[in-house]
């Protein structure tokens, strides 16, 4: 038997199964999701001859154009951008060329680049979470394929500047690479490098309805970019990618814009409340621009959320890698579910 090496060889740890069951503020969904009289409408529109037909998604392909203001022509959808950032890797990376991302960042871009036999150079972050956007431009050469920034990055949430981003922008062309703009918390941060992408033939960027939008179930996101870049990720799609029930309730959000206004508010002033609690209770933290903020906990982070999970049935982010093992990643949600959670904090970490 035949074993593609590069996906044998890839050390994969799976989601946690049953989340359900927990109070999640580990993921970076938005956990309490849309509201209910939205989704009873939309789920009127269900039937059984809707599921059975193959999905079509040119129709909310359109909208979703219209909607951030570009063409057709510049907007692919994937399976989630997870499944994008795999078909950006495929596509405009090259076997033993180099992935240039900084690290820590969101991980399945190493993933992807294991899988796919690319070199993954990652620019470390400094000790004081910030990152040397010069250090980035150094480690890109030659040899670099792909160039990959997250605004804000996760799990460390720093930002970059236009004047940053194209600096970035200009070197990987000089070399041939393109550069991926992750804008997976756009709209929990409202800056946006779209004009990056619709302006240069060597950037894409990526958006998600994961997360403000609050369908991760549904798995959808998109690609947005050059026609002649979106036509390439096109050529390397299957027969049908995205989902029938994604689309729907992603086209009907689209027609409800105070919707969506709702859900930025409702996370802004959530994010404000955990923040105020957490600088009154004299914890470290860091306000990530995402629906994300780090904290120290005053114990072991690790036992903190072993104890958070075990006894109070909330799930977290705790990281092994040295930089960030003493923190702990906390989605934000609505003041209310902030309040659970700082409570549960308090109580587990005294
Ligand atoms: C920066 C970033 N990009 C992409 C994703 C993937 O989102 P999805 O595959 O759910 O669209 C995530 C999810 O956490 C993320 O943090």
């Amino acid at each position: 038997m035949y074993l593609n090496p590069n996906i044998q060889n890839t050390p994969r740890v799976f989601p946690k199964q049953g989340r359900a069951a927990y109070h999640c503020y580990d993921a970076n969904e938005n956990a309490e999701g849309l509201p209910l009289d939205f989704v009873e409408e939309v789920k009127k529109e269900i039937t059984p001859e809707f599921l059975a037909r193959y999905p079509e998604p040119d129709h909310f392909l359109k909208k979703y154009a219209n909607y951030i203001g570009v063409d057709f022509e510049n907007v692919y959808g994937t399976n989630g951008s997870d499944h994008g950032i795999r078909v950006l890797l495929e596509t405009f990376g090259e076997p033993g060329k180099e992935v240039v991302t900084v690290s820590p960042t969101f991980e399945i871009y190493w993933v992807c680049c294991s899988l796919l036999g690319l070199v993954h150079k990652p620019v470390m972050y400094n000790r004081d979470f910030t990152i040397s956007v010069q250090q980035i431009l150094d480690t890109i050469t030659s040899n670099t394929r792909i160039v990959v920034l997250l605004n804000p990055n996760s799990p460390i949430g720093n930002l970059y500047s236009d004047e940053e981003v194209g600096k970035v922008v200009a070197r990987a062309k000089e070399v041939g690479a393109i550069v991926i703009l992750d804008e997976a918390y756009h709209y929990f941060y409202e800056k946006t490098f779209l004009k990056f992408a619709l302006e240069n033939d060597n950037v894409l960027l990526l958006r998600t309805f994961s997360k403000l939008m609050s369908i991760a179930g549904c798995r959808l996101g998109v690609v947005v970019g050059s026609s002649q870049l979106v036509h390439y990720v096109k050529n390397s799609r299957l027969a049908y990618e995205m989902n029938v029930v994604g689309l729907l309730f992603a086209e009907r959000l689209l027609e409800h814009p105070e919707i969506i206004q709702h859900l930025i508010e409702k996370e802004k002033a959530g994010k404000n409340f955990l923040m105020k609690q957490l600088a009154e209770q004299g914890y470290w933290f860091m306000d990530c621009h995402g629906n994300y903020v780090l904290l120290r906990p005053k114990h072991d982070a690790h036992q903190i959320a072993k104890r958070l999970e075990e006894e109070k049935r909330v799930l977290v982010h705790a990281y092994g890698n040295e930089l960030m093992k003493d923190l702990l990643r906390v989605t934000v949600g609505s003041e209310e579910s902030m309040n659970f959670f700082i409570n549960a904090l308090l109580d587990v970490d005294k």
